[in-house]
């Protein structure tokens, strides 16, 4: 008997249309039997695309509907084709045109043909008409204004307008160098123009900024520290209620693939109850800096400490009993250069370490009473980790990738819950409460609360 000629198709199909359904139709007239490949969700952030709407079951059921795929295979990982050519045993490899050559190097295992594209239709076309582009205005221009840019290229449904600042040159220069259709020193005009605010000022300013912007309905997504005490922190998310709008704190870890498995394997068991915890972040900065500068809030506690006190949230919990800090103050500057803190709970502790003017090794130790988890430096650019047994035998490894700078996954949080409210709700990344806690420990230390000097 002839065997028969198989064929396989890739995509991610979110929110199904006609282009999807004639291209399989092509797909399957090329041959007897259809297998259809459908991304899984993590695939798609690993590959930068982070704003399909369709949950994996739904896009499946969606391909599954067109009663055109004999089989439906989800796939998860890079370079998965050619071993499913191998494995299914597929005689053509079909795709649409907008592919054209990218496939050439599965020519050496089956047929590669590219089919015609439907015209005018395509997912991110329906994205974006289902939820509009949302337009972001920034406030500020310095370094993380300049990569926040650069990143938002890799988020759809969402274009970056213009810039708010003080000075006019620096704004105007901004504007230019980036492409900006406008830029203003005018903040009534700014928030006029713009549905969502990325605030990248001096911490200082984040308040009122934060405040106005919702006020006038807008989406405010803030970089960390959102605020440096409570009662702020309280009213501005009481105000993001009051006006059904998105308040988010960009600590762009929270939102990163790797981080949130981190999160789930350690609390999975693996490596028993969690006793502690020890995470560190330092970075020497040169003198002048605005880091170091105590007028506007330097310091190593208020640069850096969100990112050690994510871990402690996000893996022990906000119900800490206790925190003391031990600092290294620059006598002149009055500023921390260095500060080791630990958070005390009824069950376990915690230790971060920050330093912008004392180097140490930037990780992060998970420890259990089974074994521990071993994330190595940049642990807040989370990619890869171990958990790690008495025998090593039972040592295991695991890899994610952090795409660029990661401010790509705290814009595409922000912009998916922009467009699904009830997600803002059910918003488990960084929770109101989490960022409510990461700001009461830092504005312990501002109050000079159970600080010693060393
Ligand atoms: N496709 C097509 N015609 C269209 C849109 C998609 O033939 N108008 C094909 C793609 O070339 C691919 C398959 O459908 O072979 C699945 O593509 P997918 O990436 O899921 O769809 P897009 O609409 O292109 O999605 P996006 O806009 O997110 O890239």
């Amino acid at each position: 008997m002839k065997k028969q000629t198989l064929v396989i198709t890739y995509g991610t199909f979110d929110l199904f249309h006609d282009g999807h359904y004639k291209l399989l139709k092509r797909a399957r007239d090329l041959g007897d039997q259809l297998i259809v490949g459908v991304t899984s969700e993590i695939f798609d952030q690993n590959r930068g695309k982070l704003n399909v709407q369709d949950e994996l079951m739904q896009r499946v059921n969606n391909v599954k509907k067109t009663g055109l795929a004999d089989k439906i295979i989800i796939e998860e990982y890079e370079g998965q084709k050619i071993n499913d050519i191998i494995k299914y045993n597929v005689d053509i490899f079909a795709i649409g045109s907008d592919w054209k050559g990218k496939f050439d190097y599965l020519k050496e295992h089956c047929e590669v043909i590219y089919l015609d594209r439907t015209k005018g239709i395509s997912s991110t076309e329906l994205r974006s008409k289902k939820s509009g582009i949302i337009k972001l205005g920034i406030i500020g221009y310095g370094r993380i204004a300049e990569r926040f840019i650069a990143e938002s290229k890799f988020v759809s449904g969402v274009n970056i307008e213009g810039v708010f600042g003080l000075n006019l040159s620096r704004v105007k220069l901004f504007a230019e160098n980036h492409e900006l259709s406008f830029h203003t020193t005018n903040f009534s005009t700014f928030l006029e123009k713009v549905d969502a605010v990325y605030i990248a000022s001096p911490h200082l300013t984040h308040y009122e900024y934060t405040k106005k912007a919702l006020a006038a309905d807008k989406h405010v997504l803030c970089e960390k520290p959102l605020v440096l005490n409570v009662d702020n922190a309280t009213e501005l998310y009481s105000l993001a209620l009051l006006k059904d709008r998105v308040l988010l704190e960009g600590i762009k870890t929270a939102y990163s693939p790797g981080f949130l498995r981190l999160i789930g394997l350690a609390k999975s068991g693996l490596i028993g109850t969690i006793k502690n915890v020890d995470a560190t972040f330092t970075k020497l900065v040169n003198q002048n800096c605005r880091e170091l500068n105590a007028k506007e809030a330097g310091g190593s506690i208020t640069e850096l400490a969100s990112y050690p006190l994510l871990a402690a949230i996000k893996i022990l919990g906000r119900d800490f009993e206790n925190f003391y800090f031990y600092s290294y103050f620059d006598s002149e500057k009055k500023v921390d250069l260095f500060t080791k803190f630990n958070l005390t709970y009824s069950n376990s502790i915690f230790t971060g370490k920050v330093g912008l003017g004392v180097k140490s090794e930037g990780d992060l130790i998970i420890s259990g009473t089974k074994g521990y988890i071993y994330v190595p430096s940049p642990w807040w650019k989370t990619e890869f980790f171990e958990a790690r047994f008495e025998n090593p035998e039972y040592n295991k490894k695991y890899f994610y990738k952090f795409e660029g700078d990661g401010l790509r996954y705290e814009l595409a949080e922000f912009i998916s819950l922009i467009n699904d409210r009830k997600k803002t709700r059910a918003n488990y990344k960084l929770k109101v409460d989490d960022t409510i806690q990461i700001i009461k420990i830092i504005q312990a230390f501002i109050d000079k609360e159970n600080v010693k000097e060393i």
